[in-house]
């Protein structure tokens, strides 16, 4: 009987002490909050691949270490059905090598600039030195757009466009002709000195646009497909104040093969 008694007074203990100890359990720890989500990574820490095709060149960049000037594919007096003689030496051997110069000269201000291409400098401008960023895009500007400017041109160019960029052209302009009325009336309503583009905007499409002095369409993230010069020293010589004569006759010398190239390039990815 006494045994019986004890037995069960240890089984009462053994629970009620587990019962306490279960009672400590559920208050002692309090509950953690959820732990905060990580952190967004910071912007720094984010890695964003950036790919754009070269401007310049179908195949590369434009060097600016030392910028150079491009020698011509033809002769000066090749694109007389457009230009004269005398007009494309004054602008390659005179105009073009002053940007190459000047821009040469700026650089040599920030040697931490050397191994970047002139495009990857017109395309972020901002992060160029102020002392030297107008100067880079004038003549960085000026550089590249006359190194694109000479491969749009041939001697043996002219007539309709052919290939891809003649099918895109009449899908979204409608046809050549019309293309080719917008394209002179945007050059001839720039006011003062620029450049007349086709470009390829970043939805892929075909755009019409001007720029102003030596600007280029990558700084605004358009891809230049083709461009006219409409600075008076591109025909002053020969056409006087006339530029509409100039913009017409220009499209005797346009290298649709180039462009053709250059319109195979889709926008650039970010
Ligand atoms: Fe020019």
């Amino acid at each position: 009987m006494i045994i019986k008694f004890l037995r069960q007074q240890v089984v009462l203990f053994i629970t009620g002490a587990f019962l306490v100890s279960l009672l400590y359990a559920c208050q002692g720890e309090p509950i953690a909050e959820s732990p905060t989500p990580p952190a967004t990574p910071a912007a720094q820490d984010t890695v964003v691949a950036t790919q754009f095709p070269p401007v310049a060149y179908p195949d590369r960049e434009l060097s600016a270490s030392p910028a150079q000037l491009p020698k011509l594919l033809y002769a000066y007096d090749a694109l007389q059905k457009a230009i004269d003689a005398e007009t494309m030496k004054l602008h390659h051997d005179r105009h073009h090598a002053t940007y190459v110069e000047n821009l040469n000269e700026a650089l040599q201000k920030h040697s931490e600039l050397k191994n970047r291409s002139v495009e990857a400098m017109l395309r972020d401008l901002n992060s160029i030195p102020e002392d030297i960023r107008e100067t880079v895009r004038n003549n960085g500007g000026g550089h590249l757009n006359h190194t694109i400017f000479w491969q749009l041109m041939s001697p043996n160019g002219g007539g309709q466009p052919t290939g891809e960029i003649a099918q895109q052209i009449n899908q979204t302009f409608g046809s050549f002709d019309a293309f080719r009325k917008q394209f002179n009336e945007a050059g001839e309503g720039r006011f003062g000195s620029g450049w007349v583009w086709l470009v390829r905007n970043a939805q892929n499409q075909l755009q019409i646009v001007t720029t102003p002095n030596q600007d280029n369409p990558i700084t605004e993230g358009l891809y230049p497909i083709m461009g006219n010069d409409i600075w008076e020293h591109a025909y002053y010589l020969r056409y006087q104040n006339r530029r509409a004569e100039y913009l017409n006759n220009w499209w005797n010398v346009v290298n649709w093969s180039e462009i053709n190239t250059r319109a195979q390039v889709k926008s650039q990815q970010s």
